[in-house]
């Protein structure tokens, strides 16, 4: 993305997720006076137009001014918003980041709007290593998909699913996922220490074997399959470790863990329905 874009983006909602996505949209060189923030409190207000250079505002009406509108408040505020917002809307693309939201369901408290992405990030979207889960309605068009591509790029990757329930999937797998690896990362932490290591060499260790071990997934040619095998030589060490790992079943149970966080993403979004 380039600093040739034209269009203004307002953002409802200046918390975690609206400072990440516009720190990545600065880091493409998105003019920061092409974004507008409304939030009601006057501290996160004064910390976005100061620290990032955005245009900042207390009044929900003037967001309508900007041709894309993303909503990034909570889920549970996402409903009163959007009835206040649905009387002022022109031919915006609005954009929703609100995990769990469906699109039915809002599209209907913006009376019947028919132009609305729903898009679930992740929290390395902070670090701009965000992948980002993406749905349109069917009367979104290509210029429209290729924008939020861009804004939702600017965080890390995308990647668009063709039915709104795939991204109950997405939720399970890349939304809850951080927090699957942060447990990992704290277990191989724990086996460190049990095995006579200090707490900061376990921590040292752990962390820069996901990422090594990840960044080599990314960028090797081989399966992921073959890269285990390479690691795995016959009576060897990491094959008794993977071998208790297959006797405790560890495979399944993550398994099982993403279908259980897919069935309550489904709950949940029915809940969010009836607020
Ligand atoms: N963080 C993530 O990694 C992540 C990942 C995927 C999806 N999401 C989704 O992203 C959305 C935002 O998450 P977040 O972590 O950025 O939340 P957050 O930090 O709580 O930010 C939401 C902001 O919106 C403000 N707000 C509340 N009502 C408003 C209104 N009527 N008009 C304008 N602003 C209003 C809130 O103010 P108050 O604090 O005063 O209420 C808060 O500053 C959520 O729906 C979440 O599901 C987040």
């Amino acid at each position: 993305m380039h600093s040739s874009i034209h269009y203004k983006i307002g953002f409802i909602g200046g918390g975690n997720m609206s400072t990440a996505l516009i720190t990545g949209l600065k880091n493409q060189n998105f003019d920061p006076q092409r974004i507008q923030v409304v939030d009601p409190d006057e501290s996160k207000r004064t910390f976005l137009s100061n620290r990032l250079g955005v245009n900042v505002t207390a009044d929900l009406n003037e967001i309508i001014q900007n041709d894309v509108i993303v909503f990034a408040v909570k889920p549970q505020q996402l409903k009163s918003v959007a009835l206040a917002l649905a009387p002022l809307l022109k031919q915006q693309l609005m954009i929703s980041i609100a995990a769990g939201v469906r699109l039915l369901d809002l599209s209907r408290w913006l009376n019947h709007y028919p132009k609305i992405i729903r898009a679930m990030p992740n929290t390395p979207a902070q670090i701009q290593l965000g992948i980002t889960g993406l749905y349109a309605m069917p009367l979104v068009s290509k210029i429209e998909i290729e924008t939020a591509t861009e804004i939702l790029g600017a965080v890390g990757s995308t990647l668009w699913v063709e039915e709104e329930a795939e991204l109950d999937a997405i939720t399970a797998i890349s939304g809850s996922g951080p927090a699957y690896v942060f447990y990992l990362i704290e277990a191989l932490q724990d086996a460190a220490i049990s095995l006579g290591l200090t707490e900061e060499q376990a921590q040292q260790l752990s962390i820069a074997t996901f990422k090594g071990a990840s960044q080599l997934a990314e960028v090797s040619s081989s399966s992921i399959q073959t890269l285990r095998a390479q690691v795995t030589s016959k009576g060897g060490t990491t094959e008794q470790g993977l071998l208790s790992l297959e006797t405790s079943k560890v495979k399944q149970a993550i398994i099982l863990a993403a279908q259980q966080a897919e069935k309550r993403a489904k709950i949940l979004g029915d809940e969010l329905g009836k607020i």
